[in-house]
């Protein structure tokens, strides 16, 4: 019996050894992330290219809606949002309802952790 437990506990050490070796294996790099999906819209540089949306370059703590030669929507113009870890986070998980009315059209299939990764590589936050 007392075998028995022992086997039992070992066994399921190794499966949540292995289930984290597999997600470890599976978790995108934040520039993969970014590539996928943002880059359809977004370049990482600090001017105004030929994107849909506007570059996303040295966006730490700045003021939202302020790349120079972009045309912004009024609301994000007007917005007032600093771009920090939660701002830029309750952005990225539902655009409209963090702020009704932009013209970013974003349905996020990214996961929490992806999300948590993807900001704080963007903001170049530690
Ligand atoms: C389908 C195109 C599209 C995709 C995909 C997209 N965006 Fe956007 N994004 C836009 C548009 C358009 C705007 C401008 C919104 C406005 O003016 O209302 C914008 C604005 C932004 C802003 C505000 C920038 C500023 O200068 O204030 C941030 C931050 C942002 N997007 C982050 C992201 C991130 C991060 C992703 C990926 C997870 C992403 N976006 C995916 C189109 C997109």
């Amino acid at each position: 019996m007392k075998v028995c437990a022992t086997t039992r506990l070992l066994f399921c050490f190794a499966l949540v050894l292995a289930v984290e070796v597999v997600q470890a294996e599976k978790a995108l790099p934040e520039a993969q992330l970014f590539a996928v999906a943002c880059a359809g819209c977004h370049t990482l540089s600090e001017e105004t290219d030929h994107r849909i949306g506007p570059p996303l370059g040295n966006l730490g703590h700045r003021l939202a809606g302020s790349v120079v030669n972009y045309e912004y929507s009024e609301a994000l113009a007007t917005s007032g949002i600093r771009w920090t870890v939660p701002e830029l986070t309750a952005w990225i998980i539902d655009t409209d309802a963090r702020l009704p009315e932009t013209s970013m059209v974003y349905s996020n299939a990214l996961t929490p952790d992806e999300i948590l990764r993807l900001t704080h590589w963007l903001l170049k936050a530690p």
